[in-house]
């Protein structure tokens, strides 16, 4: 695993930026494969800030999004799909039908997720996946289980990730119960992994995620099987590592 320790937020969003921008430049038509949540967002504004001076051009680039809530459209503000619409997409010059993320509108979760699986494998795969963490460890909404969960799948969200999630809708009883998910089999066979995590509340379970068991219980500990995992943490949440 490749580490980048900095110093904050702000160079966290830019390093993670500078690689991401480093893969769209190196293969015009990659796969990046995308996340949501606060973690990236200051990496993603820094990705439109590059592509209005003229210096990232994604014409090319298709994305597929880690995850989606059940039961959620495209145009509710809550959705993942109107979460990347908003912070990425609308900014640079990527096509619309060129991004992907699972169909929260589809009830039937089956054909939701073999969709969603199907259209990775044509894309070819994902060339880079970025990850964000959650406080229990989990990757996309791959929650602490006694086995790991293979490819895209309907999961029930835990209490602790509906606690979470809870700040972005009025109340915690508007937070859908289940999501589509790729399962950790997609992330892992993603070529690359990148990896960004901020703030001492993620500090515990980042160590336990890099330094730790390689577990079920701990999601994101499987990255450490991974060949390619790029790492870029400020010094909060690894304050807890022992490097
Ligand atoms: C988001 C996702 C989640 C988040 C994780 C961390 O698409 O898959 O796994 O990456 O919950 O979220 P933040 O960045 O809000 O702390």
């Amino acid at each position: 695993m490749k580490i980048y320790k900095v110093k904050n937020y702000e160079e966290m969003s830019r390093k993670a930026a500078n690689i991401i921008s480093a893969q769209v430049l190196l293969k015009p038509d990659c796969v990046l494969g995308l996340a949501t949540g606060s973690t990236p967002v200051g990496a993603y504004k820094q990705l439109i800030e590059w592509h209005k001076q003229g210096d990232l051009d994604f014409s090319q680039v298709k994305t597929v999004n880690l995850d989606e809530y059940k039961g959620l459209t495209p145009d509710n503000d809550q959705s993942y799909r109107y979460f990347m619409n908003k912070n990425l997409f609308s900014g640079i010059n990527i096509a619309m039908e060129n991004t992907h993320v699972p169909n929260g509108a589809e009830a039937d979760s089956e054909a939701a997720c073999s969709a969603y699986n199907a259209m990775i494998r044509d894309l070819g795969g994902i060339d880079l996946q970025l990850l964000g963490i959650g406080h229990d460890g989990h990757i996309g909404f791959n929650e602490p289980d006694s086995v790991f969960p293979a490819e895209t799948h309907c999961v029930d969200l835990t209490p602790l990730t509906i606690e979470a999630n809870k700040r972005f809708f009025e109340k915690a009883e508007d937070v859908p119960r289940q999501a589509y998910t790729m399962g950790i089999k997609n992330i892992m066979l993603a070529r690359k992994i990148l990896l960004v995590v901020s703030g001492a509340d993620k500090a515990e379970i980042l160590a336990k995620a890099v330094e730790g068991p390689i577990t079920p219980q701990v999601p994101a500990s499987v990255l450490q099987l991974h060949p390619d995992v790029t790492l870029v943490a400020d010094e909060a949440a690894m304050s807890m590592m022992k490097l």
